[in-house]
Order: C-alpha cells, then sequence, then structure tokens
C-alpha cells in the first residue's frame, strides 16, 4: 500500500504546483507539535529566499488552492489545514480517509507492507559464535540483533540467508588437541601411523569440553612450551592431519548441538550453520589471482593488499592477505568466505552483524572484496556493528563475581526474575507460570536491546527490562494480552468462537473515529508500513521498538477512555472490535520481527 505520508505529500505538491512552485515543496512530516497538529508540511519555509516571499505568504496561497481549486481533493485526505507563522502548513488528517485506509490495511497482506525496490538475494551474517567455547553475552547482541535484521529482511520479501559463521578454525582447536593429548595420550587420534577408522564416540562430553578449553587457554598464558604445541596442532589441523581432523569433527559435532539449543531457547534460527573452515578451500587461488592480477605485494615478509583511498580521514592501513609464515587470517578468511557465498548463493547484499569495535576489518574487509573483483562493485556490503553491552555499573556486563556472563545464565537469571512476578501477580500453577515466564523473559530480553540503537552501548538493567510498565518487552506483551482478553470475552458475549469469529471479525469495518484516544490509535496503525521500511532500509529494529511502544501507549489511553464491550451502539462497538483486532494483528506481526511472541495470558 502507498504509505500515508507520501499520499498527503501528492496532495500538497500539487497544490504547490499550481500555485506555481515546485512540487517537491510539498513534502509532509509527522509533526513535531503533536499538540497542534498530525501532519505538517514545511515547504513554504524552503522557497521563501528563492522567492523573495514571507514564507507565510507562500504557505497562504497554498492553502488557498486547498480550499479553492483543490478543495474536494483536499477535503478527502484532510480534516484540517491551517498556516501558522513563519509559514508552516498544519495538518489534520481526515478520519473518513483514515478509517478508509485502515480498513484496507486490514484486508492487505502484511497490512499493507510493500517493498518497491524489489526482491534481493540477502545475506544476514550475524551470531559469530566460537567453537568450544561457551557463548557468553557479547554473542547476546549479535544475535538478537541479527535474528531480527534477518527477519525483516524477509518480511520485506527479499529471500534471505542467515548464516552463523562460526568462529571454528582458529587456535583453540589447538588448545583443546594439546589438552587432550596431556591427558589421555593413549587415544588413537595421536598416533600418526594408526590408519584405523576412529571411534564414533567423542572422548569429551560438551561439559568436560567446556572445561577443557579455558584450563588450556590459561596454561597456554603461563607456559610457553604449551602455547607453542598449541599452536602447532592448529597449523597440523589446518593442514589436513588426519586424527585432528578427526577430534575436530567430534568438537564441531557435540558444540554444534550445544549452540543450537542455545539458540533455540533465544528464538534464533539459522539456514546456514557455515565456519571460516569452509572457506578454508577457497583461500590457496584466491591469494593466487591476488597476486597474478597484483593486488597484493609483499611488505616485511607478509602479503597485503592496499585498501586506502584519497578521501579517507583516519590511516586505513593495508589489508593483510597472509603473515610472514604463510599463515591466513581473519581478514583472509572473511574474503574467501565471500567467494564461497557468491559461488553458493550470488547475494545482492551481505549484511555482517559484528560488535563496532571489529569496524576497521570490515572497512578493510569490503575495500578488497571489491577492489580485487572478490564481490562486483554493485553487491552492497553493509556493517552493522552494535555497541557493548555494559552492567549497571556502566562496564561490560559480567557475573557478581566479575566473571565473564554465560549467556546461559543470564537467560535463567531473567526467567526466574519474571516467574516471581508472574506468580506474585495472580495465581498460577507452578507449570504454567514457568512457561509464561520463559516467554515473556525473551521479550525482556530482547526488546531491552533491540529498543535502543544498535550501534550504542546500553546498559543491561534486569529490574528495568522485567518491569510491566515503561517502555519494556513485558508492557508490550501485556497491551497484546489485554486485547485477546478484551476480544475472547467479545467472543464469550456473542457466543462467536473459532472460525466463526474469525468470519465475523474480518466482515468489521472500522469506525470513523469520533474521539481523540480512538483517533490517536489509528494514526498510529496508520503508520506501520512506513516503519517497516525505514526498519529494513535502515537496519534499524529499534524503530519497530518505539513504533510498538507508542502503539500500545496509545492503545491503553484508547482503552481506558472508551466502553468497548459495554458500547450500546451494535456497529461501533464491532468498529471498536476491528480496531482492536487490527491492533492485536500489527503489535504481533512487529514482536515476530522482533525475534518474540506473546503468551495467551499473564
Ligand atoms: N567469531 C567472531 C567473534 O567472536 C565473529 C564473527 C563475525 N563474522 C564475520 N564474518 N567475521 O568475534
Amino acid at each position: 500500500m502507498k504509505k500515508i505520508i507520501d499520499i498527503l505529500s501528492e496532495v500538497m505538491g500539487e497544490a504547490f504546483e499550481k500555485a506555481s512552485y515546485d512540487k517537491n515543496a510539498g513534502k509532509v512530516t509527522i509533526s513535531n507539535r503533536p499538540d497542534l497538529c498530525e501532519y505538517q508540511c514545511n515547504g513554504a519555509m524552503a522557497l521563501a529566499k528563492e522567492y523573495h516571499k514571507a514564507p507565510f505568504m507562500i504557505a497562504d496561497e497554498v492553502t488557498g488552492i486547498l480550499k479553492g481549486e483543490l478543495k474536494d481533493k483536499a477535503d478527502r485526505y484532510f480534516s484540517g489545514i491551517d498556516t501558522v507563522k513563519p509559514g508552516f502548513i498544519n495538518l489534520k488528517l481526515s478520519e473518513s480517509f483514515l478509517k478508509e485506509y485502515l480498513d484496507e490495511m486490514a484486508l492487505s497482506e502484511k497490512y499493507g507492507v510493500t517493498n518497491e525496490e524489489g526482491k534481493k538475494r540477502i545475506i544476514v551474517d550475524y551470531g559469530g559464535a566460537n567453537v568450544a567455547k561457551p557463548l557468553h553475552v557479547g554473542h547476546l547482541r549479535a544475535a538478537i540483533i541479527g535474528e531480527s535484521v534477518k527477519r525483516i529482511a524477509a518480511y520485506m520479501g527479499n529471500e534471505v540467508i542467515g548464516d552463523i559463521h562460526m568462529g571454528d578454525w582458529g587456535l583453540q582447536m589447538g588448545l583443546i588437541i594439546t589438552e587432550l593429548k596431556e591427558r589421555e595420550p593413549g587415544l588413537p587420534y595421536f598416533d600418526e601411523n594408526y590408519t584405523g577408522e576412529y571411534p564414533k564416540e567423542a572422548p569429551f562430553t560438551i561439559s568436560e569440553l567446556e572445561e577443557i578449553y579455558p584450563t588450556a587457554s590459561q596454561k597456554s598464558k603461563d607456559d610457553e612450551a604449551f602455547r607453542e604445541k598449541a599452536l602447532k596442532a592448529t597449523y597440523d589441523l589446518q593442514n589436513g592431519r588426519r586424527g585432528y581432523k578427526a577430534i575436530w569433527d567430534h568438537i564441531m559435532r557435540i558444540s554444534k548441538a550445544d549452540l543450537k539449543k542455545n539458540y533455540d531457547a533465544l528464538n534464533v534460527f539459522f539456514d546456514w550453520w557455515k565456519g571460516e573452515s569452509d572457506a578454508q578451500p577457497y583461500i590457496p587461488d584466491m591469494v593466487e589471482k591476488m597476486k597474478k592480477e597484483g593486488f597484493a605485494y609483499e611488505s616485511d615478509g607478509a602479503l597485503v593488499v592496499d585498501v586506502k583511498e584519497e578521501t579517507d580521514q583516519k590511516e586505513i592501513p593495508p589489508c593483510m592477505i597472509l603473515k610472514s609464515d604463510g599463515a591466513s587470517l581473519y581478514t583472509t578468511t572473511d574474503l574467501a568466505t565471500l567467494l564461497e557465498r557468491r559461488k553458493i548463493f550470488d547475494p545482492e547484499q551481505v549484511i555482517y552483524v559484528v560488535d563496532k569495535r571489529q569496524d576497521m576489518h570490515f572497512v578493510q574487509v569490503f575495500r578488497c572484496a571489491k577492489k580485487t573483483g572478490i564481490m562486483d562493485k554493485s553487491v552492497s556490503l553493509d556493517f552493522l556493528g552494535f555497541g557493548t553491552m555494559n552492567g549497571k555499573d556502566g562496564k561490560p556486563f559480567k557475573t557478581r563475581e566479575g566473571g565473564v556472563m554465560r549467556l546461559e545464565s543470564l537467560i535463567d537469571d531473567i526467567n526466574e526474575e519474571m516467574y516471581k512476578k508472574i506468580s506474585e501477580n495472580h495465581e498460577v500453577d507452578e507449570e504454567s507460570a514457568r512457561q509464561t515466564a520463559k516467554i515473556v523473559g525473551l521479550s525482556a530480553i530482547k526488546y531491552g536491546d533491540l529498543s535502543n540503537q544498535a550501534t550504542k552501548d546500553y546498559v543491561f538493567d534486569v529490574d528495568k527490562f522485567t518491569s510491566f510498565e515503561g517502555n519494556t518487552g513485558p508492557y508490550i506483551l501485556y497491551t497484546i494480552v489485554r486485547i485477546k482478553s478484551i476480544i475472547s470475552r467479545y467472543s464469550e458475549d456473542t457466543g462467536l468462537s473459532g472460525e466463526d469469529l474469525l468470519n465475523a471479525l474480518k466482515g468489521y469495518k472500522l469506525n470513523i473515529p469520533d474521539n481523540e484516544t480512538e483517533k490517536a490509535l489509528m494514526l498510529e496503525l496508520s503508520k506501520y508500513n512506513s516503519v517497516i521500511g525505514s526498519a529494513y532500509y535502515e537496519l534499524a529494529p529499534h524503530k519497530i521498538c518505539a513504533f510498538i511502544y507508542d502503539t500500545a501507549n496509545a492503545f491503553n489511553r484508547f482503552y481506558h477512555e472508551n466502553r468497548i464491550l459495554t458500547e450500546e451502539n451494535g456497529e461501533r462497538k464491532k468498529g471498536f472490535i476491528a480496531l482492536l483486532k487490527l491492533t492485536q494483528g500489527i503489535l504481533e506481526e512487529c514482536i515476530d520481527l522482533l525475534g518474540f511472541s506473546a503468551p495467551e495470558r499473564m
């Protein structure tokens, strides 16, 4: 559907044109004085200089046209047009047009959201978990933001792949192998002459693995010889040593299952479970080509590609392709991964949702990929760098003991807090209170994160995030649950249920709003397609959060000011129910795009 703001801008544009000004001056924006008007047009202000006229004179000419020549059209879209000094045009939307617009939304697929740019193939690279190391809160943001960005892109009709891009090829593998060898040197994996099959069962469980890694990591810091061995083991693994590859397979299988469990709990799902290891086969040819075509040259023994540009404000160092010992790096892997992605999926856009401290890395990778032809210039490579999640002390989030907080414990803490609140609120059986706590807890975590602009740091505040009041996930869910319960009471009153109720609801049309709160709610809802569009183009899920917060507030005001189920006029009551249904539908669509859902009651 056409966005309301565009419809209004067209009408205003026509009026400017008829007054012999540029029609682009008719651009309408949402009012920044909601006490005075709903929309406004500031076009006259911008024209004043060029035409040597006072802006209000221009504004008056334009409104004159709207009230004269264009009266029919203006009446259809506006219920108020006022010129105010120095030259703003204040607009109020026509109540009957608003009703008509929402009625159409209610019947449209995706409530009227359309993608004017057409469908694209997009890869969202997010999650970025490192295999064999437990997920920590740093990975939380990547998962939450990435999942939402992916869902929004898919909702806009694109073909989207979410790729976890695991860190599965680094030193952590060599550390585990080395530690395992010290503990159990007799295992066949370490016997170079062994040619038989390796055991199907891994020689460790996930909890052992989680203990082996930090132990080995600490050892490598205290003991140089151990570190050397781990580096060597990493090298041997990467160069195809059979026994080590078999251990790697075990680690991968066990870790992936564990990661999947954790991501499932967060409502985060990847289409591809690829990792850094998958890019390795592409490296040798890629490097050869870069050398042959003269992009890569040797500098202090290392192989590099220059990526600085004349307009750079700061120093952009060359992109390193191979270290002096011939080893590849994080950049090499990301470049090779693009080759793989191109081969498998040929994306038109790749979005990386990664900690913003990796900014420079991605500047280098993107420039190098374009310069060397790994990616066509037309492909858009986007870095959505997110800020740090801090504790209340303003420092990166830690456990009470000051250690790195594991994701699982963080989720458990929130769920416990939610459970307490839910069982305090009313009598519920333990089992269903726990279930609800999980659903609401997830909204607390995700909304707490997503309501902030991704690039900013934010404070993870359990008390605030789990509150049922204010700008929180639980408040949004509470609002949805309230609507659901009114509709179910309506269903009891009317005896309509299931399919019958749904069919009846489809036939209900909204009211022409006749009070301020009803109109205010309708005005919010009418912004839906515009909000989803900006959230998509600007990679900005926080815009959806702001929208549903405004909508939930508008709904709750409407709810307090209007008697819905006791409304005596039957048609008007149906109109209210239609408005409730639309509000519920849009709120639920939005929270799904944010990656959580609402319970039946709470
Ligand atoms: N594994 C990396 C880390 O934990 C994040 C990977 C991000 N994605 C990428 N394509 N580099 O820092």
